[in-house]
């Protein structure tokens, strides 16, 4: 393995899945425009350059019905969201801040 390969602290993983069958989908739900808000705030906040932080859109995570979702590693923890204030909690509080966001886990 290279020395100087780099790897990312913390990986969020987000859900874009979109259902065509009228069964829940976290698509439906905003997944789009988050994904899209939480890929330019890490950024902005030089979490992706330093390394921290890597964003990549997920197909089904299986919590449909608790969706929309995200999942964060190493953690493992599960978070739902409504707005971007909600994605902006989660990047301050658990990816700067090291701390759960209990208002949000699922
Ligand atoms: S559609 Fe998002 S978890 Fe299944």
């Amino acid at each position: 393995m290279s020395e100087d390969k780099q790897f990312f602290g913390q990986h969020l993983f987000i859900c874009m899945n979109q259902r065509d069958d009228g069964r829940e989908c976290c698509a439906e739900r905003g997944a789009h425009a988050a994904q899209k808000h939480l890929k330019a705030r890490v950024k902005e906040l030089g979490l992706s350059r330093s390394g921290e932080v890597r964003v990549n859109q997920a197909g089904c995570l299986g919590r449909c019905e608790e969706g929309p979702v995200i999942v964060i590693y190493p953690q493992g923890t599960w978070y739902t969201y409504v707005d971007n204030e909600d994605l902006d909690e989660i990047i301050d509080v658990h990816l700067v801040g090291g701390k759960v966001v209990d208002r949000l886990k699922i």
